[in-house]
């Protein structure tokens, strides 16, 4: 037996101000998109917004359903949007944002472990990393500069 340690780096930001410019807007766009979640299950309502190296910005919000299960979160919902509108742009960083109905989210909310599944198949698709920044509505906000410091360990194609 040999121990296996596996680290992940990320960035804490004490706030949205922090970010150069460009990121700052991407957040905005999250936010924007955040308006137009349907969540009125779980009155917890996500955005994310892709900046794509076409100049292109691509969000999305969760969408919840009576069905519980067949509701999507706003990560999926974007990226599969840029994978279906562009499939051939690389995509080069994700802003997402959440806010609570109920209370106050000042705290960094990370992509659900489905999505992070979901948001690495683009970085092995365009063999290039994808920067992740997440907040709650307010507060502080974290960078992971790549997928998989979300995910390690990842399941990939290289196994089929
Ligand atoms: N949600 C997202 O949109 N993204 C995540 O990464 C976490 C959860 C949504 C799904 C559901 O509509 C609501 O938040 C509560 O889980």
């Amino acid at each position: 037996m040999k121990p296996l340690k596996v680290t992940s780096n990320f960035e804490v930001y004490d706030a949205v101000e922090e970010l150069p410019e460009t990121i700052q807007d991407l957040m905005k766009e999250a936010v924007l998109a955040r308006d137009n979640a349907y969540a009125p299950y779980s009155q917890f309502k996500v955005g994310a917004a892709l900046a794509l190296d076409n100049q292109e910005v691509v969000t999305g919000s969760n969408q919840e359903n009576a069905s519980y299960p067949s509701g999507l979160c706003a990560e999926r919902t974007a990226i599969y949007y840029a994978g279906a509108r562009y499939p051939e742009a690389q995509i080069q960083n994700i802003a997402i944002s959440a806010k609570s109905m109920k209370h106050k989210v000042d705290a960094p909310v990370p992509p659900c472990g489905a999505c992070r599944q979901a948001l690495v198949e683009y970085e092995v698709k365009q063999k290039a990393e994808i920067a992740v920044y997440f907040m709650g509505e307010s507060g502080k906000v974290m960078k992971a500069n790549s997928i998989k410091d979300l995910l390690p360990l990842i399941f990939d194609n290289s196994a089929l």
